[in-house]
């Protein structure tokens, strides 16, 4: 079986894993920088690469040893090269290729967006393309249809911010800080969505749009200047409520358009809850849902692993210089 070595630094979470033919994680080991940069409510790009550089040594010996895995026992070492911050990439990229030449191992440069799709293949053994794909992270909400391994296609995205990013921001206007999407996930869990209910956004086809969410929490919070703790969660609630309908009305649609048997909901908003509890209910008996187990739906090295394991066989041997940093990587290669 074909060990892959996984490096992930395209934003604020460090990992190295191991993964066993494409498929099974052998160790994951995964650094949350949430404590450097909670204190600027956001992710500041200088501290992200430095720190990365800081933990990627003992992260690898930790994924090494974890696994059980000798330099010489790896077969392929695939790393994050796109989509990203350009400086933390930059780590990312170096310190693999560092290790593809003192190692004499091939190297792959991976799109991170294909990761979080190969996310729900580590988590279900018998999946395969062709697929459906909703991805939704800090900064993508793509519907991409997957017709085969490293071959997608971007049927549905957002016109302007991403789910997550959506999530981030109504967090900070409620108080929440960074990360907000967890912390808006736990407060909505107290709300009651019809309290204070927010307009749902609705596009043509399949595209999203969450912008005018965010500005219709603005002026509800502008009309209440002394909102209660119970106010706050029935916004969380209902805000929350509003961006997984949308979410799902256009996989709804894009399910009734598309002929497939496999769903895969994934991305670091896929951790939320109701996303989770309601992709279940949309999906069922129309096709097999796979929602990543929460560790691998945000940012981690096993999906970059997974991904490298299957892709470069596509086009033909990964060779050391094919990982070349690309912070504004679309869908491509
Ligand atoms: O995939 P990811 O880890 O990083 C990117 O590639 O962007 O996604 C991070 C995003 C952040 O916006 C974060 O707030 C959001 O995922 N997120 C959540 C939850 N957990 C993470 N959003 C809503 N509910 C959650 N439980
Ligand atoms: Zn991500």
């Amino acid at each position: 079986m074909s060990l892959t070595l996984g490096i992930e630094t395209s934003c604020d979470e460090t990992s190295v894993a191991v993964v066993e033919g494409g498929r099974k994680v052998l160790s994951n080991f995964i650094h949350s920088q949430v404590d450097l940069h909670q204190e600027f409510g956001g992710v500041v790009p200088e501290l992200a690469a430095r720190d990365h550089l800081e933990r990627l040594p003992r992260l690898l010996d930790l994924a090494m040893e974890g696994a059980g895995t000798k330099p010489a026992d790896l077969d392929l070492i695939a790393v994050t090269r796109g989509p990203g911050l350009a400086g933390c990439l930059l780590v990312g990229v170096g310190v693999a290729e560092g290790l593809a030449a003192a190692w004499s191992k091939p190297l792959t440069g991976v799109n991170h967006l294909w990761g979080h799709i190969y996310a729900a293949m580590l988590a279900r053994p018998d999946l395969e393309p062709p697929l459906l794909g909703l991805v939704v992270s800090g900064a993508h909400s793509d519907l991409v249809r997957m017709p085969g391994h490293g071959r997608f296609e971007v049927i549905g995205r957002t016109r302007d911010d991403a789910a997550g990013e959506a999530f981030d921001k109504a967090a900070r206007m409620l108080g929440l800080g960074y990360p907000g999407g967890p912390a808006l996930d736990r407060l909505a869990r107290q709300g009651d969505r019809t309290r204070r209910p927010l307009p749902q956004p609705s596009l043509p086809g399949l595209e999203y749009s969450f912008s005018g969410l965010k500005t219709a929490l603005l002026y509800r919070l502008r009309d209440l200047p002394e909102p209660t703790e119970q106010d706050r969660a029935d916004l969380a609630a209902a805000f929350e409520h509003s961006v997984v309908e949308s979410l799902l009305d256009k996989l709804d649609r894009a399910l009734g358009e598309e002929r497939v048997a496999e769903v895969v909901v994934c991305g670091g908003v896929a951790a939320n809850t109701l996303l989770r509890r309601r992709a279940a209910a949309v999906v069922a008996g129309r096709a097999r849902l796979t929602m990543p187990p929460l560790e691998l739906c945000t940012d981690n090295a096993a999906m970059i692993a997974a991904a490298g394991h299957f892709t470069p066989r596509l086009g033909g041997e990964a060779a050391p210089g094919s990982a070349r940093v690309d912070p504004s990587l679309g869908w491509g290669a």
